[in-house]
């Protein structure tokens, strides 16, 4: 193994937490404000300064994700009491949704759709172009009064209504939301099929069109895939992961996906490369075991069972 396979790997790369949204949101018992902001604060705590908190989306699509205005205003109340350099986000998908978030004095909004029609009809009940002018009411709106706005490509490793997406229809999707102002955009493998030599190909083109800060992947892990397809976008100089700690979650409206990748389990596989994310990994395990406990079942992260053993720089 020549030094060269990871020569582009950055020195540092930036995680961000989707376990409180993403990782919440398919829970068939709905969680308690409460347990929210355990976890919220053990992810904290654990070092993480990008954390996805909830979603500002219809109650009656996602119940577990109802409680969205209480949490919101809990967290930020207590800004003062957390690091000033993390950043609190949630979801938005309309201008209603933004009403809500500016309300809470959330920071930083994502806004979402898929890169297959199918998907995103069953997600957001409308099509790919009438979600792309929709964002016209939150993207423009959002910046305009101070917030930063991330966006989400879903489906992109495939669709698990349609099956294969052609990498240009997501690239093209990620195009037109960093052009409407997304300082970033994540592409997500929302089902797990990603395999490496497909990651390389949609990667390696997105990188061609947009700037590598602009680029994040959003791997979920349903086929435990996720680990290999980051490291191969570790390899072309990616800087920006998504996890869920413990593995929690998975997506409403693509049936069987399991949740992203565990955050314990990235940053174990990213201290042993040498690559620094801030996390502390002892804090982090902790952090998994509090969302097994808010959830009340085992989750599927490894290195939260396996424990951390010393690790060579
Ligand atoms: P709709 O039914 O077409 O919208 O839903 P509508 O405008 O007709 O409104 C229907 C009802 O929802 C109305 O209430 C609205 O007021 C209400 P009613 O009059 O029936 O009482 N409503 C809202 N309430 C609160 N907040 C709002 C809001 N908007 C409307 N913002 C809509 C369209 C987009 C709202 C709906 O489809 C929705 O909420 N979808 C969300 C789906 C979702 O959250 N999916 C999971 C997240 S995406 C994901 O997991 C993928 C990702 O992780 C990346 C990856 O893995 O690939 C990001
Ligand atoms: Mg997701």
């Amino acid at each position: 193994m020549g030094s060269d396979l990871f020569a582009a790997v950055p020195d540092r790369v930036s995680v961000y937490e989707v376990s409180p949204r993403d990782g919440l949101q398919n829970e068939s018992a709905t969680v308690p404000l409460s347990g929210k902001l355990r976890l919220v604060d053990a992810l904290v705590a654990a070092g993480l300064e990008r954390i996805e908190i909830t979603s500002f989306v219809s109650p009656k699509w996602i119940p577990q994700l109802a409680d969205a205005d209480d949490l919101a205003e809990a967290v930020m109340a207590h800004r003062a009491s957390h690091r000033p350099s993390v950043r609190f986000s949630a979801l938005c998908p309309n201008a209603r949704g933004l009403e809500r978030a500016k309300k809470a004095g959330i920071e930083e909004i994502a806004v979402f759709l898929s890169a297959s029609e199918t998907h995103n009809k069953k997600n957001v009940n409308k099509s790919i172009d009438a979600t792309l002018a929709a964002f016209e009411e939150t993207i423009a709106p959002a910046r305009e009064a101070g917030m930063r706005v991330r966006g989400y490509v879903s489906t992109v490793w495939g669709c698990p209504y349609e099956g294969d997406v052609a990498p240009e229809r997501s690239i093209a999707i990620a195009k037109k939301l960093y052009a409407m102002g997304c300082y970033q955009i994540s592409l997500g493998d929302t089902i797990g099929a990603g395999t490496p030599r497909l990651t390389r190909d949609i990667v390696g083109r997105a990188l061609g069109e947009l700037p590598v800060d602009a680029l994040a992947m959003h791997m979920h892990d349903t086929r435990g895939t996720a680990l290999a397809n980051i490291v191969v976008g570790l390899e072309l100089g990616v800087r920006h992961f998504d996890a869920s700690v413990g593995g929690l979650g998975g997506c409403p409206y693509a049936p069987g996906a399991a949740g992203n990748v565990a955050t314990e389990d990235l940053a174990y596989m990213l201290q042993g490369m040498g690559v620094e994310t801030g996390i502390d990994l002892e804090r982090l395990v902790e952090a998994a075991r509090a969302a097994e406990s808010i959830v009340g079942r085992p989750l599927p992260g490894k290195v939260h069972k396996a424990g951390i053993r010393s690790l060579r720089a």
